[in-house]
């Protein structure tokens, strides 16, 4: 367990570097993460000398369970691989614990890496999987078992295992770094409920299974800082939630310090301690789950966290009221002083569809229920707020707003609701800068 400090960090690659496989699904054949991989060259790659991260500053707490998220190509696997040593930073200082590990090689780093494509050897059991990191760890030296440490190399042992190479299994002799190895994977693989799988090749599992298999490689390890990189996107819905489920007590229960990237935020609200939401090779937020639903910084965070996202609609600041061409909306006290500088200008409204409110009262306003999805539990139901305006005008874009209705409510297309934007449920951006504004 450690602490793990990024500090202004930044990556320019080279413009005809090619990229490293390691989220990419085709990659069956990059078993180690001490290994790095050659892939083909990138069509998303970025300008050449514009930075893929730019000065990332993130504290990640020893015992911790950090959520990188963000979309695609904003440079998470790229931070993660910095952080593992399979990428060399441009700039920037990488600690864990009290180790600047910068420019060490990755297997100095005391860190396990669990890959989206799980990254088994084909060949080897489950077993072999699960001691392959534990072998080119501890070559030659042999364990004490009772102190689970290292011991120097044992001459007589090795000599010994030499000799019984060859012979039968149950007659070989077994070095005393093997049985920590076996005392290991038997109690990782009873964690993980793979103890039956052991002598099985990867071909005889089921994604699933894979995927704890090489969740179990990193944990045998026992490493400072678990790194993940979407290791459950190949898994079906069902087991997603399962093994995420499963993949956060287990990180409660050994506390090792995890980095797990993502760019599900679903994943990223119930599995981290904190959440570091990326855009474009920069962090916007770093705070708990609900914080950020609850104060994202900016209108990217307030997006990207909550489905489906906020609605936004353009208003301009009038007196202590926002106008909006459909509707006014007078703003509580609290808010006074914050939009006082944007009197008569433009503003960013912010509310989120499950905080619509949905009736008849003085303030409501008619909306068009122009497509809906009843999921069962829940509603959620596409509206427009054209619906008074003359025909003509009706066909200017319209102001789409994602609503949630509760699931006995009925609802059909084309009807028209009554809705109104509870004041205290509203978020504000400022429309240049798209940072909120607090009251
Ligand atoms: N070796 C490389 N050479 C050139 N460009 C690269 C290389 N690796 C990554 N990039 C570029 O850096 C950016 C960030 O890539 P990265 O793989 O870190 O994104 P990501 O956030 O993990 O995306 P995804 O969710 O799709 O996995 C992308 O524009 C990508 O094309
Ligand atoms: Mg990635």
């Amino acid at each position: 367990m450690a602490n793990v400090l990024l500090k202004n960090i930044t990556k320019i690659f080279p413009p005809s570097a090619s990229k490293n496989p390691d989220s990419d699904a085709a990659n069956p054949a990059a078993p180690d993460p001490a290994t790095p991989n050659l892939r083909s060259p990138d069509l998303r790659g970025p300008d050449s000398n514009q930075p893929v991260l730019d000065n990332i500053n993130l504290t990640i707490n020893n015992g911790e369970f950090m959520v990188l998220v963000g979309p695609s190509g904003c440079g998470k696997s790229t931070l993660l691989r910095l952080i593992s040593g399979l990428e060399t930073l441009t700039s920037g200082d990488i600690q864990i614990g009290d180790r600047t590990v910068s420019t060490l090689p990755p297997k100095q780093r005391d860190i396990a890496m669990v890959f989206q494509s799980y990254a088994l050897y084909p060949h080897l059991t489950v077993y072999d999987n699960l001691a392959f990191g534990l072998r080119r760890t501890l070559p030659t030296a042999s364990y004490d078992t009772s102190s689970d440490t290292i011991t120097r190399p044992n001459r007589v042992e090795s000599t010994l295992v030499g000799l019984t190479r060859n012979l039968p299994k149950p007659l070989r002799y077994e070095s005393q770094t093997e049985r920590t190895i076996a005392k290991r994977i038997r109690s990782v693989a009873k964690m993980l409920q793979i103890e039956p799988l052991l002598n099985r090749l990867p071909k005889q599992l089921s994604g699933g299974q894979k995927q704890r298999v090489a969740l179990g490689r990193a944990m045998a390890r026992n490493p400072q800082v678990f790194l993940m990189d979407e290791p459950l996107s190949n898994l079906d819905a069902k087991l997603r939630t399962e093994t995420r489920t499963q993949i956060v007590s287990l990180q409660r229960q050994l506390g090792t310090t995890t980095i797990y990237v993502t760019h599900d935020q679903t994943e990223a609200m119930t599995m981290g301690d904190r959440i570091a939401v990326m855009n474009q090779g920069k962090i916007q937020q770093v705070a708990p789950p609900l914080e950020l639903y609850r104060q994202p910084a900016n209108r990217f965070v307030a997006a990207f966290i909550g489905s489906p996202p906020m609605n936004f609609l353009p208003v301009t600041v009038r007196a202590q009221q926002l106008v909006h061409e459909r509707f006014t909306l007078a703003l509580p006290q609290i808010w006074q002083s914050a939009i006082a500088p944007y009197s008569n200008q433009p503003l960013t409204l912010g509310i989120r569809p499950e905080h619509i409110a949905i009736g008849q009262t003085p303030t409501a306003i008619p909306a068009l229920v122009t497509q809906y999805e009843a999921l069962g539990s829940e509603t959620f139901a596409t509206l427009t707020l054209e619906t008074t305006l003359p025909t003509e005008l009706s066909q200017l874009p319209a102001n789409p707003l994602q609503i949630r209705v509760p699931a006995d409510q009925p609802i059909e297309r084309g009807s028209i609701l009554q809705i109104s934007f509870p004041p205290e449920k509203i978020h504000l951006f400022d429309t240049q800068t798209e940072q909120a504004i607090r009251p």
